[in-house]
């Protein structure tokens, strides 16, 4: 069975297609290429049909990560298609549910932090967003989308296994 997964953001241009990349190589990483499919999206449209931003390209090729794909905006019909909806801050996350058309779609809505087990406490659930911020951010963001999507994948495959 395929696990189907959407990370979203609000541009998609700089978190979600990290955490994307993130997943995907972690996936290449353990010989893992069937069990998932992978997607990023944003809340907004500012972005639409942009690569990612060129300050998180650069930051993940440091880690030997590559970035792929264009900004598109997560729509209530993109639900049907997704497993979980995987948030990357409490505003995001406000956002999806508001555009949820149903309770079922709702529950696939999740923050990413929630696997980070180096967050500060439980009301640490952001990814904070880099955009308008310096060089420190987006190594930031990478260093928690690692550790959150190694989290994620662990339980994935976990549950997959039964
Ligand atoms: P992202 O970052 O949500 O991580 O892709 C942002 C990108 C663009 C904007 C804000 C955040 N913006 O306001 O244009």
């Amino acid at each position: 069975m395929t696990t189907r997964l959407c990370f979203v953001c609000l541009g998609n241009i700089c978190r979600s297609p990290t955490a994307e990349g993130v997943f995907r190589h972690l996936l290449a990483q353990r010989g893992d290429g069937t069990g998932f499919e992978i997607e990023s999206a944003g809340t907004g449209a500012y972005h639409e049909g942009e690569a990612p931003d060129r300050r998180s390209t650069a930051t993940a090729a440091q880690r030997g990560i590559t970035l792929t794909g264009a900004a598109a905006r997560f729509d209530a019909e993109d639900f049907a298609r997704f497993d979980w909806v995987v948030a990357m801050d409490g505003a995001n996350k406000t956002d999806l549910l508001a555009r949820a058309p149903t309770e079922q779609a709702a529950a696939k809505v999740v923050l990413l932090r929630e696997w980070d087990e180096h967050r500060d406490g439980p009301h640490d659930l952001d990814v904070p967003d880099p955009y308008y911020g310096g060089a420190s951010g987006f190594d930031d963001v990478l260093d928690i989308c690692l550790r959150s999507c190694e989290a994620l994948l662990d339980d994935l495959e976990a549950r997959a296994r039964g």
